[in-house]
């Protein structure tokens, strides 16, 4: 019997969605009713996009937690060559994953209704994806187990408020880190997410790289590509680092190793993206394209190999003199080192350059200061 709900298309695909669900936000787990959210649209745009864009002959794929399926059916019928278990351990699940096999005509796809802990315990994938309730700190180990050799993991963390610092006390206990609050609160939060599946990877002698990471609406996302092997291992973990951040300066700095100026961390210090995977992701298609767009060319051109980005606002309240406009900052910056805009913040961007650096160039360009020398602004 086909469950209560009603059929939507997202991107090329059509899903049955049940008739209470979220519309944005980290959603709401209402009882006894399948979980999803639209918003998350765009946060499976990019599945598709990066899959896709792999360009692999044969993948097999594992939607650990899947709800209604929306994200493993899309994969089967979006990515060529995918074989797609579409798993949740929630039996009410079942029939949305089933009748959304059918309603696409898949035969690619197959509903699996387990404990992830369990499946993965037995069964190994190419792609695992990982997207529960809140935290994923429980989850990734036996999602690691369950990818195979130089598989892909993809993790969803929503639970914003502990990586991002506003509880701080469960970011501990979750991810055995010290977040950052303020301007750079999300980078601290996807960066510390990225450590915590790196230290998982550790513990089976693996290694890995971030394909891409992102931060968006309320969650952070990862893609890590697999390395194998203890010298992988080992040059992975030479990425986790402590931030310190000097208020009479503004001077962000990353050390190795914990000491009282670096206390933030642990925190990944590497990249976050695969810039030439970027380049080969294609928006066309996706149901929020205008969207992907945008969000392509900002990690595109974003500088993420240098943490940790700055704020207007900061650099206002801290030289006490009013902005230039963000773009005449980057444009400025750019003619001195590697500088660029970030997707974490529309007011917020990221450089090379030393603090002492930004601060000449924010004091130069203020309206203030050039009103002050007799210029105009
Ligand atoms: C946030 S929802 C997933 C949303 C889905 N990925 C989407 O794009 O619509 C989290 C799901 O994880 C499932 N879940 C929780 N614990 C699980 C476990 N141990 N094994 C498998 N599924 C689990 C829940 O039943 C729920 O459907």
């Amino acid at each position: 019997m086909t469950p209560p709900g009603s059929v939507i298309a997202e991107g090329q695909t059509q899903i049955l969605i049940p008739s209470v669900h979220s519309t944005h936000g980290p959603g709401k787990i209402e009882a006894g009713s399948v979980f999803f959210n639209e918003q998350m649209a765009f946060n499976r745009d990019v599945s598709i996009m990066l899959l896709r864009a792999l360009g692999r002959e044969k993948l097999t794929v594992a939607d650990a937690m899947t709800a209604t399926g929306a994200r493993a059916v899309r994969i089967a019928h979006e990515v060529p060559g995918t074989e797609v278990t579409a798993n949740d351990i929630d039996p009410a699940a079942m029939p949305y994953i089933e009748t959304n096999i059918a309603l696409n005509g898949l035969t690619n796809c197959i509903a699996s209704n387990r404990n992830m802990h369990s499946l993965f315990s037995e069964q190994t994938f190419d792609y695992v994806d990982l997207d529960p309730f809140g935290s994923p700190s429980l989850f990734i180990q036996s999602a690691i187990r369950g990818c195979r050799k130089r598989g892909i993991l993809a993790v969803t963390a929503t639970d914003t408020a502990p990586l991002a610092g506003a509880q701080a006390g469960k970011c501990r206990r979750r991810y055995q880190s010290e977040p950052i609050r303020g301007y750079m609160c999300h980078e601290g939060g996807l960066r510390i997410l990225i450590a915590a599946v790196a230290r998982e990877m550790g513990k089976f002698d693996r290694g890995m790289r971030p394909l891409l990471s992102f931060y968006a609406d309320h969650y952070y996302r990862t893609y890590v590509q697999i390395v194998e092997g203890a010298d992988a291992c080992d040059e992975m973990l030479s990425h986790l680092g402590y931030l310190a951040l000097d208020p009479a300066t503004l001077e962000r700095s990353v050390s190795p190793t914990w000491d009282r100026e670096h206390h933030y961390g642990s925190m990944w210090t590497g990249p976050l993206q695969d810039k030439e995977l970027l380049q080969r992701m294609s928006p066309e298609g996706m149901s929020q394209e205008k969207r992907c767009v945008k969000m392509l060319g900002l990690w595109r051109s974003e500088v993420d190999t240098t943490p940790f980005l700055y704020d207007m606002s900061e650099l206002s309240s801290f030289a006490k003199l009013s902005p230039p406009s963000l773009d005449t900052m980057v444009a400025k910056l750019q003619e001195l080192g590697r500088t660029s805009m970030t997707h974490f913040c529309p007011t917020s961007f990221i450089t090379e350059l030393p603090a002492a650096a930004v601060l000449e160039v924010y004091r130069a360009n203020s309206p203030d200061t050039i009103r002050r020398n007799g210029g105009t602004y």
